[in-house]
């Protein structure tokens, strides 16, 4: 099995833990370390919408929060709970700009599966191109 073969598996199992009480749409993220390390998120939604969060923040932010700064890529999988099949998922603009405050724009890749065979890479810098990040309030 390929390392992204591998990161896509992790990421629908990471679906399955998606607490999705008010849209059913359960999604699952799979972020690879630069040591080799996966974490996986999934959405955790809320009563109150806004405090919902995207599974790619969820495996991010239990990433930061273990002291990894280093990110090489991330598998994000979703569909509704009732449907039968993965469409792709791409990320969200709010998670995307979180990528952007970790993850090198040149070499960080997105990938989006449908399944183990069939998935898209993408580069962080297509998804989000002349982002705002530290460098943008530098003199
Ligand atoms: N969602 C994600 O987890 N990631 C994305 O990038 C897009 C949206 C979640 C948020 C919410 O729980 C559900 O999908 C519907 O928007």
């Amino acid at each position: 099995m390929t390392d992204r073969e591998n990161l896509i598996k992790e990421a629908f199992e990471a679906q399955k833990r998606a607490y999705t009480p008010y849209s059913h749409f359960q999604v699952g993220a799979a972020l690879l370390c630069g040591d080799g390390e996966i974490f996986g998120g999934c959405n955790i939604e809320n009563a109150s919408y806004g405090a919902c969060n995207c599974a790619e923040r969820t495996a991010i932010f239990r990433a930061v929060y273990e002291e990894k700064r280093d990110f090489k890529a991330i598998a994000i999988v979703g569909k509704p709970e009732d449907a039968a099949d993965f469409s792709y998922c791409a990320p969200c603009g709010i998670c995307r700009q979180v990528m952007a405050e970790f993850c090198d724009p040149e070499t960080f890749e997105i990938i989006l599966p449908r399944s183990t065979e069939d998935y898209k890479v993408y580069k962080l810098k297509d998804l989000l191109p002349l982002s705002f990040t530290a460098e943008s309030m530098e003199e």
